[in-house]
């Protein structure tokens, strides 16, 4: 690449950027022109150390061989196969390849391109799905508070984060959300799993007692909540939420996007906390955050009851011009063989016990008021300025940039996901750039 191909435009106007501010960035800009492994590079020539892959994403590292070459190979051989009536091989190798790493009993895929798109198709299959069966009365849908399932109508209807959904309207009707499970007050500084709130699934029995189990149909939530900040499900919760749902003929859906593909040193959620889902969200670590690419993995059950009208019928009148995309697919065939050749999501739980520890290390740094961390996945939240919520974790923010780290913060939340190939000196390095951060803000 050219050097004039790396300078920062002139003119930054044209790009209205996603969830940025996009006033204040436009005046002090920070680009990435180049990536490897652990680190960025800056267009001013600065390494940053990705403390988040990427945005959650980035799970194998950056620019890794095996995906691509693959890219570029795909890229030459077959660059877009028509999704409807048509496929190619890569879709349907990967489709096998994901339902291998899936819980048992999860057999089928649907393809998306990013995690909204997954979250609005699995609540789609749950709508479908009931009426399918003849209980076309469950149409509620419930989420939880704090929740965050994308952008688009459905999931920010059953997410709960106000500044995500008080623009747009009345939303989808009939929503319902069980209360978030942070207890600060009864968990703050837990190592992993916190002991208190399990009780909170029983707010699901409250919703169905209600409005009647007759008329809901599917529950959604993060086993892991990652964009409000790391809420971790309190032991116990997930499979106390699974035996309602079990109870009332309610779909539940794990929203694995972050979750899912090693983040938490297992496959997904659903294997770390043995509690398995009707349906699991995916995007992100699938393509190893390399091309957009989503999927809804669903069980036999659900997917067998679509599978019974004429067969020359279309069966779910749902599907994206990219569902499958042979990019994609060839993206997310050589991430799941980098996982598995480089054992990442074992080096995961591996390094997890290391990871708590240098984590909470950070207990008596300046402004900390809670530290939590699950497999590789970790938050420091900081007490806010009075009368100034997030500013100082944004000031955090820039300060780490400027000491070669990126962080993500969200409220007065540090947020942290490195690249599951991190080292003991990185995850250290991580740490030691946020304890200088600290004592350095207001
Ligand atoms: C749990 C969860 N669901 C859905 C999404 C939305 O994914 P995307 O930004 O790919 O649409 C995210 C993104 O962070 C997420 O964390």
């Amino acid at each position: 690449m050219s050097e004039t191909n790396n300078a920062i435009p002139n003119d930054l106007s044209a790009f209205w950027m996603p969830f940025s501010n996009n006033r204040q960035y436009k005046k002090n800009p920070r680009m990435f022109v180049g990536a490897k492994d652990m680190h960025f590079t800056t267009s001013d020539g600065k390494q940053v150390l990705d403390g988040t892959a990427g945005l959650w994403c980035v799970n194998a590292g950056h620019c890794r061989p095996l995906i691509t070459e693959a890219i570029q190979k795909q890229a030459a051989e077959l660059d877009y196969a028509p999704a409807f009536q048509l496929g190619h091989p890569k879709a349907f190798e990967l489709a096998n390849r994901i339902v291998e790493l899936s819980p048992d009993g999860m057999d089928h895929v649907f393809y998306t391109n990013s995690g909204s798109e997954s979250v609005e198709t699995a609540l789609k299959i749950a709508l479908a799905y009931q009426k399918t069966i003849g209980q076309g009365s469950r149409t509620r849908l419930i989420g939880r508070e704090r929740g965050y399932h994308g952008v688009n109508f459905g999931g920010i209807s059953v997410g709960g984060i106000v500044p995500n959904r008080k623009m747009f309207g009345t939303l989808l009707a009939g929503v319902d959300h069980m209360p978030h499970t942070h207890l600060p007050e009864l968990n703050s500084f837990t190592k992993g799993e916190p002991q208190h709130g399990a009780n909170l699934a029983d707010e699901l029995e409250r919703i169905v007692a209600l409005h009647d189990a007759s008329t809901i149909a599917a529950v959604i939530v993060e086993p892991v909540a990652g964009s409000t900040g790391v809420l971790i499900p309190p032991k116990g919760y997930l499979q106390r939420l699974r035996d309602i749902c079990t109870k009332h003929g309610i779909i539940l859906i794990f929203d694995e996007v972050i979750t899912g593909f090693g983040r938490m040193g297992s496959k997904f959620a659903a294997d770390y906390y043995g509690v398995t889902p009707d349906i699991i969200t995916t995007a992100k670590g699938l393509t190893n955050g390399v091309i957009p690419m989503g999927a809804a993995i669903v069980k036999n059950e659900i997917h067998d009851a679509f599978m019974t009208g004429p067969e020359e019928m279309i069966e779910f009148f749902h599907g994206y011009t990219y569902s499958g995309n042979p990019m994609a697919a060839a993206a997310a065939l050589a991430t799941l063989e980098t996982y598995k050749q480089e054992s990442l999501f074992e080096r995961a739980a591996e390094l997890a016990p290391y990871w708590q520890d240098a984590l909470h290390s950070l207990k008596d740094a300046q402004y900390v008021i809670d530290v939590r961390n699950i497999g590789l996945i970790g938050a420091i939240e900081l007490e806010p300025i009075a009368g100034k919520p997030t500013k100082r974790a944004f000031s955090a923010f820039n300060k780490a940039f400027d000491k070669g780290l990126l962080v993500r913060t969200t409220g007065d939340i540090i947020a942290l996901s490195p690249p599951l190939i991190v080292s003991k000196g990185q995850i250290d390095e991580i740490v030691d750039k946020i304890r200088e951060t600290l004592s350095e803000i207001d």
